[in-house]
């Protein structure tokens, strides 16, 4: 990693960030631009190769457009250590994840995160419905552990939304404000209910979506536009599921209906249909559109 002035001791100088996909490989991006040392780790090698050469081409893009240096951008890249085995986060001062919207996987990691990384360190999740405090409560440090919500893509979106568990203290929460400024946000803040603040508003409207498809309301193109000319959204809620990953939408919904026990939020049958068969959005190159990289094995 490449060399830069101390940092005030209250503030955050080492970042591990766990799962490099859509999510982890842009928010190790914005860590690193700011100046942190960046351990990001995923389980799935191929994950953290394509991390690495999607950071390196969206910084590139910043120098082509002189928007910023090459030494600038070189050091960014420097400070970012891809790495497989979590036991490499034992320094760091904050952990972000952003694995499988799964609670028991999460829960696993956040126990596995408690015994390895030094007593001070915050424990962020980046999840996007689950309760911070019920993963909060797989550590012994559950006044540490926060919400801490990016929007895809990260270096692009300008919101953090953070949300406070049951037992996260002021000073951890306004650490990690502080953070989310410095990177470049603007934070929102949210108690702990499913699906916070964005999720509860946007995944009904995205479930909605689906259904007017699935009951043959009018074409998915036809649903965009109207969405889009008609609410002045910049993308239709179709492709902008196909944007999230339709199984992260599911996961959401899943939460909801789970959480807050009201038929609205339960899955339309299409969504769930597009997801068992593999079609997750665009980072599979097939969802509700198709994006040019579609597996053989599922038809359009
Ligand atoms: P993704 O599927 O692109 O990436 C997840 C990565 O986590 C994969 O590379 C996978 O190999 C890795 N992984 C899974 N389990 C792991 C484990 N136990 N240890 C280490 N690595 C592991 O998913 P995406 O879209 O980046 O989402 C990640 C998280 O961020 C989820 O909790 C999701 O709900 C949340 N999120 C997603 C947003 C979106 O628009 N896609 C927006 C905001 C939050």
């Amino acid at each position: 990693m490449g060399t830069q002035a101390a940092p005030a001791t209250s503030e955050i100088a080492a970042v591990g960030v766990i799962g490099a996909g859509q999510m982890g490989s842009g928010i190790a991006q914005l860590a690193a631009v700011a100046g942190c040392g960046v351990f990001l780790l995923d389980s799935d090698p191929a994950a953290l190769s394509r991390a690495a050469a999607s950071i390196s081409s969206s910084l590139g893009r910043l120098v082509s457009n002189l928007a910023w240096s090459q030494v600038a951008c070189d050091d960014s890249v420097k400070r970012i250590k891809c790495v497989s085995d979590v036991e490499e986060l034992r320094g760091v001062d904050l952990v972000i994840e952003a694995i499988v919207e799964s609670e028991d996987v999460k829960k696993k990691l956040f126990v596995e995160l408690d015994r390895i990384t030094k007593p001070s360190a915050i424990l962020a999740s980046n999840t996007s419905s689950i309760s911070i405090t019920r993963l909060a409560s797989a550590t012994s440090r559950p006044s540490q552990v926060i919400g801490m919500h990016f929007f895809n893509p990260p270096p692009i979106m300008k919101l953090v939304e953070i949300i406070r568990g049951a037992d996260t203290s002021e000073e951890i929460f306004s650490r990690v404000k502080s953070f989310s400024e410095r990177i470049g946000k603007t934070v929102i803040c949210s108690q702990d209910y499913p699906g916070f603040i964005v999720n509860r508003i946007l995944m009904p409207m995205i479930n909605e979506a689906f259904w007017a498809l699935y009951t043959g309301v009018a074409t998915k193109e036809d649903i965009d536009t109207g969405m889009k000319l008609g609410t002045n959204h910049p993308m239709g809620p179709l492709q902008l599921a196909d944007f999230i990953g339709l199984d992260v939408c599911l996961s959401v919904l899943r939460v909801l209906h789970n959480g807050l026990g009201d038929n609205k939020y339960s899955p339309c049958p299409l969504l769930v249909q597009y997801v068992d068969a593999g079609r997750l959005g665009k980072k599979r190159g097939l969802g509700v559109y198709s994006y040019g990289r579609s597996s053989s094995s599922v038809k359009p």
